[in-house]
């Protein structure tokens, strides 16, 4: 109830002073800390407490790491970081819409770069205060690099010792050009070089690749048969999208970026079957994330395919005690269904809309 109402306050001030005022409360670790039971998840040789992560780009300088963890997330995805420290697009760049449950948001990768990044992972190392779980780190290239792919290799190569797994973000609509690198050639490219930084470093880890929703069939097929062919540990889908349904009635729907929320869930979650139908079950991990805010939307993605979950505007739009909300829901509904475990419970429905329509149903008799 209290952290209903901080989340209440925190809206009267604009998103982006809000967003940082986050990142401070759980820099200093405040914030609920619920008692959670384990719904242990093995992905890409990790163990997770339990499915749900907070998505990239709520840290993007792993400020809080411990405080976000402490929410009941069983990992934080830290990102998006940049090589070089850049500010991003000129302000206001995010923007809420309450009456879509929903955000759209212009960021463009706004960070301090890899190396204040590095500094603080090493002083979290040496803590023994690390709140147990899992660090996954997002990397992307700067707005004004030329070889973008020279970029993943340099982050990559700068951050791996501190991470427990890396994304390669190549899907944020708000970096010109980005999003090609989903294509063909330049998606190996990108991998390879991703790979290049870890054996720079001298350290390996999983290499998962984040997409975008606003994919054709044809771009879903390449993705996952470059996916395959290259070994890729996971695929997160799915970024914000380009798109704005028709349905969207907020003042700020028009605004330019990426739109996430609720509006997104549907779409998010279509793309992540379509890609779950094209892999095999022992293919690369999935993890799916747009317009999560309950426990039968994280199940409905687990049905379709994904070990995974992740969820930001969530917990923007609703506050600090979303996580541990969504983890004790989605415990019920698995019990309710008879599966021991999240992965018994994956790909069980791979239709999209059947697997939505039965978690929420559950949900409703639960
Ligand atoms: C304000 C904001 C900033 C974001 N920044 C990043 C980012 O830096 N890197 C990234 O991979 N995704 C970023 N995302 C996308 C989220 O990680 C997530 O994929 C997307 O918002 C869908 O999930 P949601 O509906 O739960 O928010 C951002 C999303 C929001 C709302």
């Amino acid at each position: 109830m209290i952290w209903r109402a901080a989340a209440g306050l925190a809206r009267l001030l604009p998103p982006e002073a809000a967003h940082r005022a986050a990142v401070e409360t759980l820099r200093r670790r405040i914030g609920p800390s619920p008692d959670l039971d384990d719904m242990p998840v093995e992905v890409a040789g990790l163990s997770f407490h339990n499915p749900l992560g907070l998505a990239a780009g709520f840290d993007k300088d792993a400020a809080c790491p411990d405080g976000a963890l402490r929410l009941g997330f069983g990992h934080v995805e830290l990102g998006t970081i940049t090589p070089l420290a850049q500010p991003g697009n000129p302000r206001p760049r995010v923007f809420r819409l309450p009456q879509d449950r929903a955000v759209i948001n212009r960021y463009g990768f706004n960070s301090n770069g890899m190396e204040q990044a590095a500094a603080r992972l090493a002083a979290r190392r040496g803590t023994t205060s690390r709140h147990p779980g899992i660090v996954g780190i997002n990397v992307g290239a700067n707005k004004t690099s030329d070889m973008p792919t020279d970029d993943y290799r340099t982050a990559v190569a700068r951050l791996v010792p501190y991470a427990d797994y890396i994304t390669l973000n190549i899907s944020s609509p708000n970096t010109p050009g980005l999003r090609d690198l989903q294509a063909g050639d330049n998606l190996r490219r990108t991998i390879a070089a991703g790979r290049d930084g870890m054996a720079e470093a001298g350290f390996m880890c999983p290499l998962f690749v984040k997409i975008a929703p606003d994919l054709e069939d044809g771009d879903i097929d390449t993705i996952c048969a470059t996916a395959l062919d290259e070994g890729i540990d996971g695929l997160i889908a799915t970024n914000t999208t380009i798109a704005r349904p028709e349905t969207l009635r907020s003042p700020h729907a028009a605004e330019s970026g990426g739109l996430s929320g609720a509006p997104l869930f549907e779409r998010a979650t279509h793309v992540l079957a379509a890609i779950a139908r094209r892999l095999p079950a022992d293919g690369p991990a999935l993890v799916g994330v747009g317009g999560v805010a309950s426990g039968w939307q994280a199940y409905a993605k687990i049905l379709v395919g994904a070990s995974l979950v992740q969820l930001y505007s969530g917990l923007a739009l609703e506050g600090p005690d979303l996580p541990g909300r969504v983890v004790s829901e989605l415990a019920v509904l698995l019990k309710a269904d008879g599966h021991e475990s999240i992965a018994v419970a994956r790909g069980s429905i791979p239709d999209a809309g059947e697997a939505i329509q039965h978690a929420l149903r559950l949900a409703q008799s639960a």
